[in-house]
């Protein structure tokens, strides 16, 4: 009885994940303390609806996400879960911040997500301590080059039909060349996008992932944006190092309205 327990057991064990992300694996919890749940309400035609994205905090009262998650017509609030690995709980580490406002790139187009970059600022700071953390975002002169290996995690879908994930995943994608995206895209414009997957299209992000960060050597190169239909590869993702500038002068300009003279921390 036993040996036909472990026999089974042992046949299971590869199959007990593949339900799971499209080729990630779960992370160690808390291991991720840039990022960020998004819960955005809105309102359209049919009702009160909620739609989740990622996010990553880059100040401790701001986040970047993609533009295209709370482009919405009418959205009621946006609630923001730092901390967090099992968003279907209450867990002692989370810390729930509304977003107080947010700016959209002035140039966000929703026809080719183009410029999908959005920064939120928070109601409150967050406190920063071992589970919630700021991460650095790449300068406009730092590259990534074709071929580098960088990682993704999100509470997006784990399967093509599939619901969201309780609990962060993560899946490592490689920087690939524009071409595969340009054939796809015709709205792929180099300079501000990225170009990510996994060729075998074994490894993806998916829907629900949008928002989160693309990590390589510890800072953020780009913002899950894009991909075509449930097709695996490859995944436009935003440039972070192109809206730098950008970025940089959105904060400042936070830091003023909200705390004259302070000093900016990095
Ligand atoms: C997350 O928490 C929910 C609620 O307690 C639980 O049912 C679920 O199994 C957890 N998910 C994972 C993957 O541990
Ligand atoms: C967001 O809206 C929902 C539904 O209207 C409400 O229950 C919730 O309290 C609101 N959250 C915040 C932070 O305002």
């Amino acid at each position: 009885m036993l040996l036909l327990l472990l026999i089974s057991s042992a046949f299971l064990l590869p199959w007990a994940g593949a339900g799971r992300i499209i080729g990630g694996k779960e992370v160690v919890p808390h291991s991720r303390p840039h990022m960020a749940f998004l819960k955005i309400k809105f309102v359209n035609q049919s009702g009160i609806h909620t739609s989740r994205c990622g996010g990553f905090l880059i100040r401790p009262d701001t986040m970047l996400s993609a533009a295209h998650c709370v482009a919405k017509r009418r959205i009621v609030n946006i609630t923001v879960t730092l901390g967090a690995h099992n968003i279907s709980v209450r867990e002692q580490s989370q810390q729930r911040i509304p977003a107080a406002r947010w700016v959209i790139h002035p140039k966000y187009s929703p026809v080719g997500y183009i410029n999908d970059i959005v920064l939120l600022n928070l109601k409150t700071k967050a406190k920063i301590n071992k589970n919630v953390k700021q991460i650095a975002f790449s300068g406009s002169n730092e590259g990534v080059t074709v071929g580098t290996k960088c990682r993704v995690a999100g509470w997006g879908r784990t399967a093509v039909e599939g619901r969201g994930s309780d609990v962060l995943m993560e899946v490592e994608l490689k920087v690939q060349n524009d071409e595969p995206c340009k054939q796809l895209f015709h709205n792929y414009l180099r300079h501000s996008m990225m170009c990510v997957g996994d060729k075998n299209g074994k490894k993806t992000t998916y829907e629900g992932d949008s928002g989160g960060p693309f990590v390589c050597n510890q800072k953020a190169y780009g913002i899950v944006s894009r991909g075509v239909g449930t097709k695996p590869f490859p995944k436009v993702f935003t440039r972070i190092s192109y809206f730098e500038p950008w970025i940089r002068e959105q904060l400042r300009k936070f830091a003023l309205q909200e705390l004259p003279g302070s000093p900016s921390s990095d």
